[in-house]
């Protein structure tokens, strides 16, 4: 049969623990009074601690080792998971790496920092500054700079969003379908720099025709969103030369985050629910909102109750240990001191 598509001729290097699972979690289900709901299990993907990030490496790290760099350069903020990620995948492939972070100043280097750290990544931050402007510039200044120490570095742009880095989700939909029996189900995933999102909606286009595809924002306005999601399926279909013949819905929400990089009430409810009922972790930044998004969304029946739901756990387990103190206060421990 003639696919519509090129998608496997495109190369990649292996980074990823993939296929990763997808759990049934029936106790969350019967609580927010879902159906079914599947956890597709994408904290387990490697690269020191799991994530989203580690399928779209796959696609930028194929050009870095190919094309002979030896230094690779990204940017996030303080506890970004795409720079431990793409930390931990430089090192693994024998590459130097950089990492341009911003955010609030810290005293301590905590969860994804102290990743970082251990990776021996060397870090330039931009205190009180999370402008993605600000970080882009960094990042090709400090290219410039290696590059008259004879250096060749590759920048990764924030959060790997590129259409080639979205072509990670679209194989994920190829996963994701050989997974299910019915495609007829609705998929929900965080939205940041929109690369996984872009991917996810033009894979299920291609493996999925039936899904629905709900982004929940843990930055950005939807208005932004829609706009920067669909120049990056645009890239991406040309990439693997699938016609888009219809316009492409992209359908998603922005009020399930205060500012970027802070917990949100319900967000740690979520949390604490989906650690206690599934023995899953989620994190504070953006996998606990994005449950606490579906939890809204169908308590307003927007999301069907009858079709069952695939949340795509993206990762983010580091954060959590950045976080002891929002997270951390309930412990239920009796202190036994043996006798001498
Ligand atoms: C855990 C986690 N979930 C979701 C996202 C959002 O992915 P994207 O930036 O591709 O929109 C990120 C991005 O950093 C992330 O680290």
């Amino acid at each position: 049969m003639k696919l519509n598509h090129s998608l496997n001729k495109i190369h990649t290097i292996k980074l990823a623990s993939i296929p990763t699972p997808l759990d049934e979690a029936p106790r969350f289900a019967d609580k927010i009074g879902l159906s079914k709901l599947f956890i597709k299990r994408d904290d387990l993907t490697g690269l020191a601690g799991g994530g989203n990030k580690a399928r779209k490496l796959e696609y930028d790290f194929e050009e870095i080792v190919n094309g002979g760099y030896d230094v690779v350069i990204t940017a996030g903020g303080i506890q970004s998971n795409h720079a431990r990620m793409t930390a931990a995948a430089a090192r693994k492939l024998g590459l130097d790496v950089k990492l341009v972070l911003g955010g609030p100043d810290f005293e301590t280097e905590k969860g994804n920092l102290l990743l970082d750290v251990m990776f021996n990544a060397e870090i330039r931050y931009l205190v009180d500054d999370d402008a993605n402007v600000s970080l882009e510039n960094e990042m090709n200044k400090w290219a410039d700079e290696l590059l008259k120490e004879g250096r060749k570095s590759f920048v990764i742009p924030i959060g790997g969003s590129t259409g080639l880095g979205a072509l990670g989700y679209v194989k994920a939909m190829e996963e994701l379908s050989a997974q299910l029996k019915n495609d007829n189900v609705q998929i929900i995933v965080g939205v940041g720099s929109c690369g996984t999102f872009a991917g996810t909606i033009l894979g299920s286009k291609i493996f999925l025709p039936k899904a629905r595809v709900i982004g929940i924002s843990v930055s950005r306005t939807s208005e932004a969103i829609k706009k920067r999601t669909s120049e990056l399926i645009q890239e991406s279909a040309e990439l693997i030369n699938y016609r888009l013949n219809e316009k492409i819905l992209v359908e998603c929400y922005d009020v399930y985050h205060n500012e970027y990089g802070m917990i949100t009430e319900a967000g740690k409810q979520a949390i604490d629910d989906t650690a206690n009922l599934e023995g899953i972790l989620l994190d504070p930044i953006y996998t606990g909102k994005v449950m606490a998004g579906l939890i809204d969304l169908v308590d307003k029946d927007i999301i069907d109750k009858s079709i069952p739901v695939i949340f795509i756990h993206t990762g983010g387990m580091p954060i959590i240990f950045s976080f002891e103190s929002q997270l951390g206060n309930k412990i239920n421990c009796t202190k036994i001191f043996p006798k001498n």
